[in-house]
């Protein structure tokens, strides 16, 4: 694995590749006329105002790390990688798990990435393509060659479902990529990325730590739930989207005209049609599944980008556009020369790999719980305890699987 420190002055250099690709989203869907029966609410007002028809919810099984994981390993499964060659995990997520231990860190033990770093990034709706820009240029410097970014989401959890402002929009679900080094020029381009904290109260989901928790402001926000002021985060993404556009295709060298697909963040079909006005293209050159999805948040990009790849929409060599905004505010634009190709031959071997390496990973947590019990129960030097503790520094010692 090439480090920062061993490449040398002139080098050829790094290119960050994406070469997998997956998402999943619960089973379970609602539909607009779902949500009436519960909320002051129906099917017209929100397909017209917004696009959306259905949205998939989590069960009380889901959860953010659940559905990360398994957009995770359909992304290794596409890139046939192993979780032993991922250098880093990146999750981008306004829904964690917890605080801490990060969500990244839970998928990271349950794919058994022993090598890798992990953390979670909070940018709202715009944290994917923070991500895989945080993961790119890692492997552009040769700190890093290999990076699985994930956006996922259980918006579900943090709706005031009484609140039909906000609870119709949203939906749960999960998207991964996996980023390669590689010396052949392509992969990601070029990133704008952009904050505006001035607009904080816009949009937002007060938790622990807030000054809302010591009941000292009394601006009407819950706990734990999301509010948004919808036609102030409107009016600001239908200008962010077309400059930040334009920005990342003229930093990346290359010209509208060359851009054969753009994957935006799914809010609002209003809004996507509103920036391709403002940048006067057809609207068709976007890609939108918000009809099915509703705003999975950060998981939006990702399963946007799965599918557009799955239906062919995106061709080797083809300069595509990511452009990401929401809470925060935050605003992020991409620009990727997709280089992968339509598929690839997996090997047989690798995929048993992959499947010993997600058992192991059950196995060693099955068996540091237990230690932790018997260590409990019994004191130090117990030796059920030490035999136990043997065990699991063998299973740990397996990570060249
Ligand atoms: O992912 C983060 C980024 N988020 C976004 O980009 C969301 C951006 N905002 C939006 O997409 C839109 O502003 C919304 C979809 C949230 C709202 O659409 P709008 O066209 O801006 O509607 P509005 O908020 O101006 O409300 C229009 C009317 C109001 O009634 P009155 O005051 O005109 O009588 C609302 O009370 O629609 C009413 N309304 C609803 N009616 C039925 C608001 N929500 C609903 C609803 N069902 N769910």
């Amino acid at each position: 694995m090439p480090t920062a420190g061993n490449r040398k002055a002139g080098a050829t250099p790094f290119y960050a590749h994406i070469v997998g690709w997956g998402m999943a989203v619960p089973e379970t869907v609602m539909t607009n006329d779902d949500l009436a029966t519960f909320v002051d609410t129906n099917d017209d007002w929100i397909r017209s105002r917004t696009g959306i028809r259905e949205r998939h919810i989590a069960s009380e099984r889901e959860s953010t790390a659940t559905l990360g994981l398994k957009a995770a390993q359909a992304a290794l499964e596409c890139a046939d990688i192993l979780p032993i060659e991922l250098d880093l995990v990146i999750v981008a997520t306004s829904t964690p798990e917890n605080i801490f231990p990060s969500t990244a860190s839970l998928i990271q033990d349950r794919l058994g990435a022993t090598r890798a770093g992990a953390f979670d990034l909070s940018a709202a709706c715009s944290g994917f393509v923070y991500g895989v820009n945080m993961a790119s240029q890692a492997i552009r410097t040769g700190s890093i060659q290999t990076a699985l970014v994930i956006g996922a989401e259980t918006m579900s959890r943090v709706m005031n479902w009484q609140d039909r402002n906000t609870c119709v929009l949203f939906g749960d679900g999960a998207g991964a990529v996996v980023l390669r080094a590689g010396e052949d020029e392509g992969g990601v381009l070029s990133a704008v990325l952009r904050s505006d904290g001035g607009g904080a109260d816009l949009l937002g989901i007060p938790t622990i730590g807030s000054v809302d928790t010591l009941g000292m402001l009394d601006n009407g926000h819950t706990m734990h739930k999301m509010h948004m002021n919808g036609s102030e985060v409107f009016k600001f993404a239908t200008r962010v989207i077309g400059e930040s556009i334009l920005q990342a295709v003229d930093l990346a060298g290359i010209t509208m005209n060359e851009l054969r697909l753009i994957v935006p963040h799914q809010a609002n079909e209003r809004i996507i049609q509103a920036a391709a006005r403002h940048l006067k293209i057809d609207p068709t050159l976007f890609v939108t599944n918000l009809d099915r999805y509703g705003n999975t948040s950060a998981a939006s990009i990702p399963i946007a980008l799965c599918e557009a790849v799955q239906t062919g929409r995106v061709k080797m060599g083809e300069h595509l556009a990511f452009v990401g905004f929401g809470g925060g505010l935050t605003w992020a634009s991409m620009i990727v020369k997709w280089s992968a190709p339509q598929s690839v031959d997996q090997t047989l071997l690798k995929r048993q790999r992959r499947q010993f390496s997600y058992t192991l990973a059950r196995w060693r947590a099955a068996l540091r719980r237990i230690s932790r019990r018997i260590n409990d129960f019994f004191g130090a030097l117990n030796p059920a305890r030490r035999r136990l503790a043997r065990l699991r520094r063998k299973i740990d010692a397996i990570d060249t699987i």
